[in-house]
């Protein structure tokens, strides 16, 4: 499945840039006590939020056909794999899913406070942990080869 593994590293470069501009729009917003406006600040959220998750689904797709994810746990072992191979099939993998989570969760609380500070800070702190969780463990070496 190259096609998968071209769009997942594609992909990678717009998730990362609308989260970097997500989470920087979101303390711009908490710390200068700004209103929080359904036009610039909802939408650049909700893409965010949407991009992750098209991201988790093509990478879970990833993970069960492709030789670095699962297939490479089940030939070599836990054990056997070396740091590179455990970062690609399990350190990527599963930081990324808690990742998504924790974007997930942030999107959702946002949603219970009327107030535009605490919307703010939601995001903020759940989509900033996100975003610092996956910047862990992309496979940088990889990607640029
Ligand atoms: C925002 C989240 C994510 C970003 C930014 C991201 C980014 C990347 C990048 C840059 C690569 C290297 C691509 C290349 O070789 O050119 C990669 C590979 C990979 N990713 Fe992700 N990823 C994310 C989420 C996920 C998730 C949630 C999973 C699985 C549950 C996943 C599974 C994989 C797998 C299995 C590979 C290795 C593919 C292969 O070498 O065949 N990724 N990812």
């Amino acid at each position: 499945m190259e096609i998968l593994q071209t769009l997942h590293s594609y992909l990678a470069y717009v998730v990362l840039a609308i989260l970097f501009l997500a989470v920087a729009n979101a303390f711009a917003g908490w710390l200068g006590n700004k209103m929080f406006t359904m036009g610039k600040d909802l939408r650049l959220s909700l893409f965010a939020l949407i991009l992750s998750h098209i991201q988790l689904v093509i990478g879970l797709i990833l993970f069960f056909v492709s030789a670095n994810g699962l297939k490479a746990i089940q030939a070599l072992g836990m054990g056997g794999l070396n740091s590179a191979a455990r970062l690609l099939a399990v350190e990527h993998p599963f930081t990324n899913i808690v990742a998504i989570a924790l974007i997930t969760i942030g999107w959702s609380r946002h949603k219970k406070f009327m107030e535009g500070k605490k919307k703010f800070k939601s995001i903020a702190i759940f989509y900033g942990l996100g975003l610092v969780l996956i910047l862990s463990r992309i496979p940088w070496g990889q990607w640029f080869n």
